[in-house]
């Protein structure tokens, strides 16, 4: 994920160490390539920038030497254009005169610059943040200030995004934020903003939090805010930030796990204007397309994403996919590989040993090798024939719950490509997914009491919520120590149903088409006393048999499943937390799994 820094001071001074120090904060947010420009008082500016990581370019480029009145750093994540020099970023306007650096996307930057070009300008880059600086160029060069560009700007970049942008002859700093987070720090001399609270707090706990559609002009130790819509200033005083680097660091939120929950909305957006306008898809799906035999591998969490792939993949592309947990892919499927077959090779971390055994014995049969990784540079990402991210940035907590849910978007998002299927109406998923969350959160510590006082319980799915019933359970496994077992809703007679005891909690995610089939587990459980637990769309007949119903937004049986998930991950860091752990950091268990 991006992120971006600029600072505007009162003198001309050594600028390159403390953009470099706010380059490396910024870097928890995972990133390909650095870049930092500073302005002098004479109106020349010096930009350098490069792929890599921050303190290898900073050293290679001379960072430390870099000086001037005003500066910006950017940390690139690549989504258009390749990791390169001339794709990182700040960028120039045509001429020079004009330094900007953004975070986010600009989801309609491809067209940008196809009309940046014929109106004359220079686009030296594929890269969006490039598009946010002509767009101010455009309308500067016709004779407006900066303030009138950007408002004008504001009009042409459609996504969600901040950018931060300087002219070489003022002595101020231009920030506008649209969807993407942005704040600016003040000292009594120097001013600056930020993507990230966190990057900003060793400078100054004196912060002003802009809003969407703001523009902040930045000068040394003052800020003014302007509101696009109508051009109007806007007050707001600075407030004094008392919570601790690493409460910053979480957003407001108790735990990481907690706000990477909440973060799901925007991860699933940015991931889908990514592949909307990655020019590696096509190739990715031909490759699946032309698999004679097509394997999803992965442990873990990512081993339910993959089942639940298999799902889509069936049913929009009409493609069979076989879903294997990596230790047993070989093992299992080893004699039958050859050059015809495709594995799809999924994993947050892109370190799993367990995943890269697997990946190095399917090669040396000719497999071809595609993955879906979320750690930018991890051996997964750099060894596979072919990689798509997903762009979650950094997930800390060590139970997956963003990456889980973007590897769950991508397979739907191939899956609707394969099967030749628009994808636009997959932008209302981000939507549905932050109505869930809102929907269910105040009925989770209800059924928390529930689930307390028992040492196991079950948690059942069918057809598309078999995945999520499993990955449900093994958060449930993860935070709270609580065993619970994932199982096919259809299964539970044949044997588990002895468990079942008064008041003994079974979880179900209910399907919208396989109602009538839940509604016997469920009374399979209750008529022997056991409380069941419901998730699904509101339905008379889940409502009268299920002693709890937590109700999905109505979205139908492609996106119900995804949004099943939601309350299993709440659940299970309440009930985590309610018990005295730490959720982040469950015992025993590793984020990254590099032993066999
Ligand atoms: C570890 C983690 C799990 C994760 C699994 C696979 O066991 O604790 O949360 O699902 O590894 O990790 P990967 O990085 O390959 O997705």
């Amino acid at each position: 994920m991006c992120g971006i820094f600029g600072i505007v001071t009162n003198r001309e001074q050594g600028l390159g160490p403390v953009l470099t120090d706010a380059a490396r904060r910024l870097s928890y947010r995972g990133y390909d390539s650095v870049g930092c420009a500073t302005f002098h008082a004479d109106h020349s500016v010096d930009l350098r920038k490069d792929k890599g990581k921050v303190d290898e370019v900073a050293s290679r480029l001379g960072f430390a030497e870099m000086t001037g009145t005003r500066g910006i750093t950017q940390l690139r994540w690549a989504t258009f254009g390749t990791p390169s020099t001339i794709n990182a970023q700040p960028h120039f306007d045509s001429d020079g005169d004009l330094v900007g650096a953004h975070n986010g996307n600009v989801v309609n930057n491809v067209e940008l610059r196809l009309q940046f070009a014929a109106e004359g300008m220079t686009v030296r880059s594929e890269n969006d943040g490039e598009s946010c600086v002509h767009a101010v160029e455009r309308w500067f060069d016709r004779g407006f200030d900066m303030v009138e560009s950007i408002r004008r700007a504001y009009g042409d970049l459609q996504g969600d995004y901040a950018f931060v942008i300087g002219h070489v002859g003022e002595d101020k700093l231009y920030a506008i934020k649209k969807g993407s987070g942005l704040v600016v720090g003040l000292t009594d001399d120097t001013t600056c903003v930020s993507s990230d609270l966190p990057s900003i707090l060793p400078l100054t706990r004196r912060i002003l939090r802009i809003h969407d559609g703001e523009i902040a002009i930045l000068s040394p130790g003052s800020v003014e805010l302007v509101r696009v819509a109508d051009g109007e200033a806007i007050q707001r005083d600075p407030e004094e930030i008392v919570e601790t680097m690493e409460a910053a660091q979480k957003g407001g939120y108790p735990h990481f796990m907690l706000k990477e929950i909440h973060e799901q909305p925007q991860v699933a957006r940015e991931l889908l204007h990514l592949l909307d306008a990655s020019v590696d898809v096509a190739g990715y799906v031909e490759k699946m397309r032309k698999a004679r035999h097509l394997y999803l591998v992965a442990c873990g969490t990512s081993y339910h994403a993959c089942m639940l792939g298999a799902v889509y993949l069936a049913r929009l592309a009409g493609r069979a996919a076989v879903p294997v947990l990596a230790p047993q892919f070989i093992a299992q499927y080893g004699p039958a590989l050859g050059p015809e077959d495709v594995g799809v090779f999924v994993s947050q971390s892109g370190e799993t040993k367990d995943v890269l055994n697997a990946l190095n014995v399917a090669r040396e049969r000719g497999v071809e090798v595609l993955s879906l990784v979320n750690v930018i540079g991890s051996t997964l990402m750099v060894t596979a024939d072919r990689c798509l991210p997903l762009a979650c940035g950094y997930e800390i907590s060590v139970p997956a719950t963003k990456t889980f849910l973007n590897q769950v978007v991508a397979f739907l998002y191939l899956a609707m490509r394969m099967g030749g299927h628009p994808t636009a109406m997959l932008y209302d998923l981000p939507r549905l997914i932050e109505a869930t969350l809102q929907q269910v959160e105040p009925q989770i510590p209800a059924l928390e009491q529930a689930l307390l006082p028992w040492h196991d319980t079950y948690c059942l799915g069918y057809g598309a919520t078999y995945p999520i019933a499993l990955e449900g359970a093994l958060k449930l496994k993860e935070v709270t120590y609580i065993h619970c077992e994932g199982m096919l809703s259809t299964e539970f007679k044949h044997g588990p149903l002895s468990a079942v005891s008064d008041a003994y909690p079974v979880i179900f995610v209910a399907g919208p088409e396989n109602v009538p089939l839940i509604v016997s587990g469920i009374n399979e459980v209750s008529c022997r006393g056991g409380r069941t637990i419901i998730i699904g769309e509101e339905d008379p007949r889940l409502r009268a048999n299920g002693h709890d119903l937590l109700v999905l937004p109505k979205s139908g049986p492609l996106f119900s499943p995804i949004l099943g998930i939601l309350p299993l991950q709440l659940l299970a860091y309440r009930v985590s937390v309610a018990k005295g752990f730490d959720p982040d950091f469950p015992r025993n268990l590793s984020k990254t799994l590099t032993v066999d």
